[in-house]
């Protein structure tokens, strides 16, 4: 069974859309720790209620940003967690969690990378007018959400979008396919060649869960 580690900031609804994968059957793993760097976050509230081990480390306790990473992987490792997700985690990884995860980090982007990466990437998008946005789900790398890209999904996006608007459509999107590309891994059907994620026996539908038109305007 693969020992999963979820880190996450805020509402933890990625969290929730994992746990329900994992009680539904539709993705064998074990959640080992929530760990979050925000005492209030909604995400310690949905650990406990499914008894999963929260786990609040704040930065500001660390003397620095590497002794925080390190401390984390270390938590990790103490658990047994093979992979690590970032559910909604709004910082920078550092290095020192990298090192010891390498290829074993997964992050949501709300957006098609490489387009909008960093924070409010629905919002930029939003902004921008572009007429197609989405999410992604890609592994971590030492750059800003630049890490290989395991698989996006897209949505439509209109002139009177606001970040909420679009935001709403892609985290619907979110909720499928981060359990679908841990899934994947479970399965031991992902490797990375360079920049490139290889999902072994990958389907028409599986890199990109829904095409861009399917969804009428709301
Ligand atoms: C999600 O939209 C996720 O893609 C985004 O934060 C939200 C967390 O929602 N992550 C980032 O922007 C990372 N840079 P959730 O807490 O309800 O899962």
């Amino acid at each position: 069974m693969l020992i999963l580690g979820i880190l996450a900031s805020g509402g933890g609804t990625n969290f929730q859309a994992i746990i329900d994968s994992i009680e539904s059957g539709f993705l064998k793993a074990d959640i080992a720790v929530l760990i979050t760097d925000n005492p209030e976050a909604h995400a310690v509230e949905r650990a406990k209620k499914h008894n999963i081990e929260p786990l609040v480390l704040r930065p500001k306790d660390f003397t620095d940003k590497n002794a925080y990473y390190s401390h984390i992987a270390g938590e990790l490792r103490k658990r047994g967690v093979e992979l690590v997700i970032l559910a909604g985690f709004m910082r920078v990884v550092g290095k020192t969690l990298i090192d010891q995860y390498r290829d074993r980090i997964m992050n949501i982007h709300p957006a098609l990378l490489p387009s909008f990466p960093g924070l409010h990437g629905q919002k930029q998008a939003a902004d921008y007018g572009v007429k197609i946005s989405g999410c992604t789900v890609h592994f971590v790398d030492e750059g800003m959400d630049t890490g290989p890209i395991i698989i996006q999904a897209s949505v439509p996006a209109y002139h009177d979008d606001s970040e909420e608007s679009l935001g709403k459509r892609i985290l619907a999107q979110e909720h499928k396919i981060f359990p679908y590309a841990i899934r994947l891994y479970s399965e031991g059907r992902i490797s990375i060649n360079g920049r490139k994620v290889v999902i072994t026996g990958e389907r028409q539908d599986e890199s990109m869960i829904n095409p861009p038109l399917a969804h009428p305007h709301p």
